[in-house]
């Protein structure tokens, strides 16, 4: 999806370009090869791995800045830069392979790495504290509802039993428990703590809310035609980007006395697609993660 996610987004080869979500590097470097010599592109990680990973890949570039810090804060970082409008936003949400891959960031519960999962390594909140002070009732909500996670609530019940008797250091000790409440593996396509992981991981980085922010500031400071382009993974991301983008979907509606009156919330957008992209059957098979991926693009109207 990833030439798909540029070509959504490079309207102007000359235009400034942000990419919220560096990661790895991959699809910055290819906004930057769609621009021409007086395009540029903006990057952000709130992982600061990810911002000297992309400053190895791309070497020093006069065209490319990286901003280490919480998209949420986007708008007030490119203030701060002079910035005031751009010409697209390109979000590709949730974790990288490599925090996936790096036992030490605690997202996985295949390695033995430390109950971390904090995506900004100098954020006070790690799991490991989430799952020592929350009360159970808060817990198996929280597992629920970012997990979609039907035994959320015997799962948060066995973590607080557990944690009485021993606090969780490891992810393999979540890993553990979680496991032994769904009974194993057993032919499973998800491992029986994918749902658990995704949902703490959720909450401690406060991807909702994240998201949340960035759609609103940033829509009022993309040029008229640019493009917002986002990359899903989660029903509940995907809900949230859908409805944001629907209020502000321009409507004529008749009025009984003739006429129309127009209802909307300014800026007005339109979907470039109505239904979302998804990937093919060839990606699908070589990246599990690309199996839950929707491409959503909206362009600005004004
Ligand atoms: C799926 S990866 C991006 C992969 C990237 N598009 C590439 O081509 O390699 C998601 C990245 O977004 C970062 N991230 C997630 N939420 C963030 C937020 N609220 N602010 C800044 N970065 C965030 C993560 O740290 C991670 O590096």
């Amino acid at each position: 999806m990833l030439q798909a996610c540029v070509d959504a987004l490079v309207q102007e080869p000359d235009g400034c370009y942000v990419d919220g979500t560096v990661g790895g590097g991959g699809h910055t470097e290819a906004i930057l090869q769609r621009l021409n010599e007086r395009g540029r592109v903006i990057g952000f990680d709130r992982d600061m791995d990810a911002i000297e990973r992309v400053r190895l890949r791309l070497g020093e570039h006069e065209r490319v800045s990286l901003v280490h810090e919480n998209f949420a804060m986007m708008a007030d970082a490119l203030r701060e830069r002079s910035v005031n409008e751009v010409d697209g936003v390109f979000l590709d949400l949730g974790v990288s392979s490599f925090q996936l891959d790096e036992a030490e960031r605690g997202f996985s519960f295949q390695g033995e790495g430390p109950l971390d999962m904090r995506m900004d390594q100098s954020q006070a909140l790690s799991a490991r504290e989430w799952v020592a002070q929350t009360d159970e009732g808060e817990m198996a909500e929280v597992i629920y509802r970012l997990g979609e996670e039907r035994s959320a609530r015997r799962i948060a019940r066995a973590i607080c039993e557990r944690r009485e008797v021993r606090p969780f250091e490891l992810t393999s000790d979540l890993a553990a428990v979680v496991e032994r409440v769904k009974g194993g593996r057993r032919g499973r396509r998800l491992h029986p703590a994918t749902l658990t992981f995704q949902a703490i991981r959720m909450v401690v980085n406060r991807e909702l809310e994240s998201l949340e922010r960035v759609l609103g500031e940033m829509l009022l400071r993309i040029r008229v035609g640019g493009r917002f382009v986002l990359l899903t993974f989660h029903s509940l991301e995907d809900r949230l980007v859908k409805q944001f983008f629907n209020r502000h979907v321009r409507r004529e509606v008749a009025l009984q006395a003739g006429g129309v009156q127009v209802e909307g919330e300014r800026p007005f957008v339109r979907w470039i697609s109505k239904k979302p992209l998804m990937a093919s059957e060839a990606e699908m098979a070589e990246n599990s993660r690309a199996r839950s991926a929707k491409l959503r693009v909206i362009g600005v109207e004004g």
